[in-house]
Order: structure tokens, then C-alpha cells, then sequence
């Protein structure tokens, strides 16, 4: 690995630096920017976050005569099985509608329908765990329309400098630079285009990097999912919690052409069936709510059928709808199926679970405050109390933009105090050379990915995780070996924050001796009735005081 030195070129500065174009990093930058400089980082191309994928939409309270803030409260707790955070839960519930109006503000359309008093509506979807409609979205391709009109608004204005293809190498913390008060300082960013890396400073640091999905060898994530954010901050010193509560979303298409392709929640939502391939519909064995039961239910429930009969994927069918009525409703998961030659209004749609959403991450209060002052972390990478052990579907959303405008408030209070960062040590590669030895990066990615899906799935054991917990230790050695002797490139960055990942996520689920939400271990099938239930929380060895 490098070490640091100071060189006499000018140094990028930024008032507030936030790693992430997805939903979270672009609002809390379009609130921010009216006041100070703002610079928004992305892996790759803007767009290429989960929050460009999201299909169904966000959940908010906007039918007031069958729906109520207290209803949504009621279904995200029963869903969080236990580990909600009340206080959390109905900030950002409260919160939804006001939401969805800022989204409107920034260009974002959502679809609507005619009311019976003839007036135009949001049109709200039903997604599993909602005992109301209440997802707002834009038709099937939600996160498309938030995206691409939060981008737009980020490109005008003059304040939020955008760069693509910065990857965060690593927090600069002024402990980190011997300072005995702990504070964020910056980060060291490489640049993917010209393969060098340079210290940036800043007042505060948002981590709005996104969940850490792609920890697993089938996911809906898009390739950025890597849980960098979740690393950096552990490796900084900040805690991390529950990472046990990894969410499989029960209907991935099974395609060899379309491997990360979401199929919608909605469209279980608006009647459709999981059956096997002899047409039986097999949810009626697992649970009253059928194919509207929450996550966990469902995707374990599929889990074990495909076990049970050996058979490659479960189907899902709403064939029952008519042609019309799927492509108003459906319109780009009808043309992806239809481009593979499935023609949903006629025909069951091939699905698997597959690793859908880091409902842990880096520990958070009420104002996305992480343990290190200055430091951020807002969206997926966080874990602030609203899902608990599972995630109800379309509350990710509004978690982003809830958590975004917390930020807002929290970093207007206090930015105008903190010193400016000074000079910050450039990273130093004079001891390290090229890599003449890339495979081993693509294998331990691939064994990586492999071990967790096979032992650290749906369903765990004792001697699963024991036995992944063995070949990570081997892969952390490697991997910090070849980190130490070689020069960076973003795989090996990516390799070594999912190894980090991926060892948190073992060490919560050893420590959860009963099955709760999305961890099921056979070891210990029951939830825990006689405690109160426990969040799990890792403290890094060096934690420093905030
Ligand atoms: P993301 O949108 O994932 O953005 C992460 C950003 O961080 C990217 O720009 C990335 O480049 C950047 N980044 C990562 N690491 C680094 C680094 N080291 N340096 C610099 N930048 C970095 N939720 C809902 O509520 N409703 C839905 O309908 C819905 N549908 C979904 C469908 C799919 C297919 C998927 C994958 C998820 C869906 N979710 C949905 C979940 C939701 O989309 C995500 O939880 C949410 O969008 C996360 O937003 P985010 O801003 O936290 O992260
Ligand atoms: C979906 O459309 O099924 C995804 C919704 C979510 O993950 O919240």
C-alpha cells in the first residue's frame, strides 16, 4: 500500500463532498448547493446506481380515506420483525408525502389516474408487506425517471461539480494524520480514467454509496453495489450494524441473456402468481398474505421449492391480465421479457431470488451523523433504524430522500464552525508496481461470491458460516498482500472493500443465535421470544470518540 506525502500543486477542495450520484447523494447535493460547493463522486457513469434500476417507486400516504401515516408505521414495523427503530420509522414515514412533492419540484412525473371526482391523481401501486396502495411511481421504471431528472437538475446547477468515474480510495481523518481531535478531513479519490489518485479535501464527507449486493454471486444490483462505503467508514472507525439482514428479492428473472433483471414487486402487487412448473400455486403453503407476504416469506418460501424439487426457478404469472393491461402497467419489464422471447401476457415468467438490498450498514443517528464528526452516510449504506431485520419494499426510496434533506439540516447547522481541512498528504504510489498477476483478482471476486451465496444465503447454519468464514480469512490475506504490493485499479478496490463486507456480514450472523426478519439459520429456526430484541452492532478495534 502507499503512503502519503505533500507535493506543492493547487488541492481540490469542496465544502461538502459526497460520494454517490443515487437518490440519496443527489438530493442531499440539490439541497446543499444554494450555499456551498458541493462535489458529487460516482464509480462510473452517473446513472449506473440502484437507484436508476428501481422499479416499483416510493411509499408515501397519499389516499386519505383508506390509508394513514399510522398504517404505513404499523406494516414497516410488522415487516422490521422487531428491530425497527419507532422514533426512525415515523420520522420518515411522516415524511413521504413532502417527499414526493420535492421530487415533483426537481422534474420528476409520476403517473397518474383520474379520481372519481374527475380530478387527475397519483396513481399508487400495492407492493408486498403494504396492507394499502401506496407506492407513487413512474409506471414500472421509477428510479429511471428520479435519476435522470435529479442528474439534470445537478448538471445546471452551477454550485455541484459532477465526477464520474472518482472512486473513494479511503477516508482522510485527522486522526488519521495524527491530529488528536477526530474529524473527517477528505479522501483520497482515484480518478478510473487516468488511473491516479489525489487527496481531496472537504469541510464534511457524505458516504451515499449505495448497499453492498454484489457480495453475492446472483443480484438485482447494478456492478457498483460493492459496499465500499460500508468498508471505508468501518476502516476509518466508525460502527456497523446488522449486516445479517441481507434482502433476497423473490422474483429475479431467470434468463442466462439477463441476469440482474429485476421482475417488479408490483406485478405480484397487481395479481401475479408464483406457481411451479406443474401450475401449483405454492405460496398458499407458506403464508395467509400469499404471494403479497413480505420479502423474507416469499423468497425463502421459493428457496424451498426449488430445493425440494431440484428445479432451476419458480414461475410467475399474470398472464391472468390482459395484453393492454400489462403494457400500461409493465411497460419495460413486458419489452425485456418480450426481447427474450417471453411474452408475459401469455406465457409464466421465469424467477429466482437473488441479493437486493443491504438493509445493515454504517451506524447512523436521526441526522445521518455516522461516529466520525464531518462524516456522513445517507441511503442504502446506512443503517438508521427503519428496516430493522427486513426492508418493506419501496421504503428505500424514501429512506434516501428522508435521510437526504436530515443531512441537509444537520450539515447548514453546523458547516459555517469547522476549520477548513489545511493541506492534506497526496497518496504516494513510489512503492508499489504493476500488476502483472490480474486473475487473481477475477478468481477471489468469483470464489468470493460464490462462498456467500452458497453459505451465507437465504438460509444459514453454524457450519456454513464457519466454513465461509474459513476461506475468508485465506482471500483477506491474499487480498491485502496484493493491495499492499500493486498498484490500485477499481476491481481490486472493489475486491478488497466486499472481503470487509463480507466478514461483516459472517461476524453479525454468527453472533444471531435465532432466526429473526431475513436471517434464518437452521441452527436456530425460532425467533427469540424471552429477550428484547438486539440490534447487532461491530465496533471497529480502533474506535475513536466522536
Ligand atoms: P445508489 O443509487 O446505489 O447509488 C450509489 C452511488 O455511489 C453510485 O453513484 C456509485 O457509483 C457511488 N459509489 C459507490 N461506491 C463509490 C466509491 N467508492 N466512490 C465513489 N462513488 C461510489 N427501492 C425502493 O424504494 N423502491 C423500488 O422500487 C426499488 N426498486 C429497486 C429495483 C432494483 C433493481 C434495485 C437494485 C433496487 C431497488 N430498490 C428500490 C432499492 C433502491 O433502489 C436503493 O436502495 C436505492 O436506490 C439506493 O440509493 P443510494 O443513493 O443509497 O445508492
Ligand atoms: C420492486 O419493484 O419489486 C422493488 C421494490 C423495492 O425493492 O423496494
Amino acid at each position: 500500500m502507499s503512503s502519503h506525502t505533500v507535493s506543492q500543486s493547487p488541492q481540490p477542495y469542496f465544502d461538502v463532498l459526497i460520494a454517490g450520484s443515487g437518490g440519496a447523494g443527489l438530493s442531499l447535493a440539490l439541497h446543499l448547493a444554494d450555499s456551498y460547493q458541493v462535489a458529487v463522486l460516482a464509480k462510473f457513469e452517473l446513472t449506473e446506481c440502484s437507484t436508476f434500476y428501481a422499479q416499483g417507486g416510493i411509499s408515501a400516504v397519499f389516499d386519505d380515506q383508506h390509508d394513514s401515516i399510522e398504517s404505513h408505521i404499523e406494516d414497516t414495523l410488522i415487516a422490521g420483525a422487531g428491530l425497527c427503530d419507532q422514533e426512525i420509522v415515523r420520522l420518515t414515514v411522516s415524511k413521504g408525502r413532502q417527499s414526493i412533492e420535492w421530487l415533483r419540484t426537481q422534474g420528476v412525473s409520476f403517473t397518474e389516474e383520474k379520481g372519481e371526482n374527475g380530478k387527475k391523481q397519483l396513481h399508487l401501486n400495492r407492493e408486498g408487506g403494504h396492507s394499502h396502495r401506496r407506492i407513487v411511481h413512474s409506471d414500472d421504471a421509477t428510479g429511471k425517471a428520479v435519476s435522470l431528472s435529479l442528474i439534470d437538475r445537478a448538471k445546471a446547477h452551477p454550485n455541484i461539480t459532477l465526477l464520474a468515474y472518482h472512486n473513494v480510495v479511503e477516508l482522510i481523518t485527522a486522526e488519521k494524520l495524527g491530529e488528536t481531535e477526530q474529524r473527517i478531513k477528505g479522501a483520497y479519490v482515484f480518478d478510473c480514467k487516468t488511473g491516479k489518485t489525489r487527496a481531496i479535501g472537504a469541510k464534511i464527507v457524505v458516504l451515499a454509496t449505495g448497499g453492498a449486493n454484489k457480495v453475492y454471486l446472483y443480484s438485482t444490483n447494478p456492478h457498483i453495489s460493492s459496499g465500499d462505503g460500508i468498508a471505508l467508514a468501518w476502516r476509518a472507525g466508525c460502527r456497523v450494524s446488522n449486516m445479517e439482514f441481507m434482502q433476497f428479492h423473490p422474483t429475479c428473472l431467470y434468463h442466462p441473456s439477463a441476469r440482474s433483471f429485476l421482475i417488479s414487486e408490483a406485478v405480484r402487487g397487481e395479481g401475479g402468481r408464483l406457481i411451479l412448473p406443474n401450475g401449483e400455486r405454492f405460496m398458499r403453503r407458506y403464508d395467509a398474505r400469499m404471494e403479497l407476504a413480505p420479502r423474507d416469506i416469499v423468497a425463502r418460501a421459493i428457496d424451498s421449492e426449488i430445493k425440494k424439487h431440484g428445479i432451476d426457478c419458480v414461475y410467475l404469472d399474470i398472464s391472468h391480465q390482459s395484453r393492454e393491461f400489462i403494457q400500461k402497467h409493465f411497460p419495460t419489464i413486458y419489452l425485456q421479457c418480450l426481447e427474450l422471447d417471453i411474452d408475459i401476457s401469455q406465457q409464466p415468467i421465469p424467477v429466482v431470488p437473488a441479493a437486493h438490498y443491504t438493509c445493515g450498514g454504517v451506524v447512523t443517528d436521526s441526522h445521518a451523523r455516522t461516529d466520525i464528526p464531518g462524516l456522513y452516510a445517507v441511503g442504502e449504506v446506512a443503517c438508521t433504524g427503519l428496516h430493522g431485520a427486513n426492508r418493506m419494499a419501496s421504503n428505500s426510496l424514501l429512506e434516501c430522500l428522508v435521510f437526504a434533506e436530515q443531512a441537509n439540516q444537520d450539515i447548514r447547522r453546523c458547516i459555517d464552525d469547522i476549520p477548513l481541512p489545511g493541506r492534506l498528504p497526496e497518496w504516494d504510489e513510489s512503492q508499489v508496481s504493476d500488476s502483472d498477476e490480474e486473475v487473481v483478482i477475477s478468481h477471489n471476486w468469483d470464489e468470493l461470491r460464490r462462498f456467500m451465496w452458497d453459505y451465507v444465503g437465504i438460509v444459514r447454519t453454524n457450519k456454513r458460516l464457519e466454513r465461509a468464514m474459513n476461506r475468508l480469512e485465506l482471500l483477506k490475506v491474499e487480498i491485502a498482500e496484493y493491495y499492499g504490493r500493486f498498484r490500485i485499479s477499481s476491481d481490486l478496490l472493489e475486491l478488497r472493500n466486499l472481503v470487509i463486507v463480507a466478514e461483516l456480514i459472517i461476524r453479525c450472523a454468527q453472533q444471531r443465535k435465532e432466526s429473526r426478519g431475513l436471517h434464518y439459520t437452521k441452527d436456530y429456526p425460532e425467533t427469540d421470544h424471552h429477550n428484547p430484541p438486539q440490534n447487532t452492532i461491530l465496533i471497529p478495534e480502533k474506535k475513536f470518540k466522536s
